[in-house]
């Protein structure tokens, strides 16, 4: 199906690393008609391999690989990210599963304009080497009842900018990493991250 979007909606670029389920949500809640303030201009990979391109493709929507391997150092792939923005007058970025680093002068030149979706309630479960299966591992190992998701800014610290909107998920008994994350995925992230992106876009045009 295609989506006519209107001239006043906000281009967004997401940013992608793998599976790119959260950004299926995004495209599927904006061919439903429930993404009404922001459309999804393009699409950005870490790397050629991402699952995530090919529903980019699907859905006709523009996507660009920029690999941190291709820049001889942090500044020239900032450079490169930020020309790449900037070249598809993006005004919103959204990290869905992405797991590069953001240097200092994408993070200032869209300050409170990146935001971020993580597997648990923050802060709890955050910061580094909190991504993927390992934040559900540790929620199990910690023996938590609940866990959640968090869409929240991104600043330079690593999952801690300002929270935006927070979902619970209850842990069961006898869950397993991989039962809890698609439980978060399911009951949380599919459903968090594109009301915090119509709630975000909607605040920047208001
Ligand atoms: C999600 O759990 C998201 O919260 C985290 O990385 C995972 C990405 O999954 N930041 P997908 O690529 O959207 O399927």
């Amino acid at each position: 199906m295609n989506v006519v979007y209107g001239t006043a909606m906000i281009p967004m670029a997401v940013l992608v690393s793998g599976g790119g389920t959260n950004l299926q949500a995004l495209i599927d809640a904006a061919e439903a008609g429930v993404l009404s303030w922001g459309k999804i201009a393009l699409v950005i990979s870490s790397t050629p391999q991402a699952y995530a391109l090919k529903r980019a493709a699907q859905h006709r929507i523009p996507a660009v690989i920029v690999e941190r391997n291709q820049y001889h150092d942090a500044a020239a792939y900032d450079r490169a990210m930020l020309h790449t923005l900037e070249a598809h007058r993006i005004r919103l970025v959204v990290l869905a599963g992405f797991l590069a680093i953001l240097g200092t002068p994408v993070i200032q030149a869209y300050k409170k304009r990146i935001i971020n979706i993580h597997p648990s309630l923050l802060p709890a479960f955050g910061g580094r080497g909190y991504y993927g299966l390992k934040v559900h591992e540790a929620v199990l190992a910690q023996g938590v009842k609940v866990t959640g998701a968090t869409v929240h800014y991104v600043d330079e610290r690593v999952d801690g900018g300002e929270i935006i909107v927070q979902k619970t998920v209850e842990v069961l008994e006898g869950d397993t990493p991989e039962v809890l994350q698609k439980r978060v995925m399911e009951q949380a992230e599919w459903l968090l991250l594109p009301a915090a992106v119509e709630l975000v876009c909607k605040l920047d045009t208001t």
